[in-house]
């Protein structure tokens, strides 16, 4: 594998892979990675000849200097989980790499309406930051396609919707979110959970599969359904932001018309020290 720091190192052997003719497969993480992360990449080299990985955990995403403080730092782990699964590259930039000018004096970039909402509403300017750095990234990767989680599954939306207006030549794919045994979503985060909080947090995607049972057989009151569950996840000890049933296209409120296919149950919840986020798209359950 190699690793690359800068981006004019970078640029070179991106530019010795275009004239091979190889097509590119970009994974963008901030570290800390988990089979989840694997899994991506393992997505992105089924598509692509060769594949890279970033590593930069992006200051303009967090709503909370506490939060970027304690974001979990695991480069030589990472590096060696990389080189075991056969990542072609791994590219490590700076802070002075990413935001020369200061992070403050930044170009930005804000996708609107669907940021608004969820965890754009809980987290203000989160989802300017992921843009901004996700745009960026790609023009320093090129990448032919890159693969996202859905456990994120706004920011999958934010960055396909950010592909599309700004005309970036990038295939955005979308990988499905792994899970624990118990059901707990993969996350770096879950790293600030003891055992029995990781078990607990299970309790998560339980809400969420009981609320898709109540979908799938026809219920359409769905303030009923998200207050019943959100009392469920205080009952058991979360701090809910939210637990809300949308349109998977383009995260508006559900409507009574709605297709059930078309529906995805979003949550968001304290659990200890972490920040759990989750979700379910209806067409994938059943
Ligand atoms: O999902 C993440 O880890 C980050 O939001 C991303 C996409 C790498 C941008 O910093």
């Amino acid at each position: 594998m190699i690793r690359v720091d800068s981006i004019e190192a970078l640029r070179e052997v991106r530019h010795q892979w275009r004239m091979e003719d190889q097509k590119v497969g970009f994974v963008p993480t901030m570290g800390n990675l988990h089979n989840g992360h694997l899994s991506l990449l393992d997505k992105a080299r089924e598509r692509a000849n060769k594949t890279i990985c970033s590593i930069y955990v992006n200051p303009l995403q967090f709503d909370r200097p506490d939060d970027l403080a304690n974001y979990p730092r695991t480069l030589e782990k990472d590096l060696a989980k990389l080189e075991e699964i056969g990542a072609d590259m791994v590219f490590c930039p700076t802070d002075e790499h990413i935001y020369p000018r200061g992070m403050e004096h930044a170009t930005t970039v804000d996708v609107p309406g669907i940021t608004n909402v969820l965890d754009g509403a809980h987290r203000p300017g989160h989802f300017i930051g992921v843009a901004t750095v996700v745009c960026k990234l790609f023009n320093m990767v090129q990448p032919e396609l890159a693969v996202f989680g859905e456990k994120d599954f706004q920011q999958l939306l934010v960055v396909k919707r950010m592909t599309a207006d700004l005309n970036l030549p990038v295939e955005i794919v979308g990988a499905p979110t792994a899970r624990e045994s118990h059901g707990l979503a993969m996350s770096s985060r879950n790293n600030n959970l003891s055992t029995e909080e990781r078990a607990h947090g299970a309790w998560i995607f339980k809400t969420l599969q009981a609320g898709a049972k109540q979908l799938l057989k026809g219920e359409r009151d769905f303030q009923s359904i998200e207050k019943t569950q959100i009392d469920t996840l205080k009952a058991q000890g979360f701090d809910p932001d939210y637990y809300s049933i949308r349109r998977n296209f383009d995260l508006e409120v559900a409507r009574e018309d709605d297709e059930t296919e078309d529906l995805i149950i979003l949550v968001a919840a304290q659990c200890g020290k972490a920040r759990l986020i989750d979700n379910l798209h209806l067409a994938s359950y059943s």
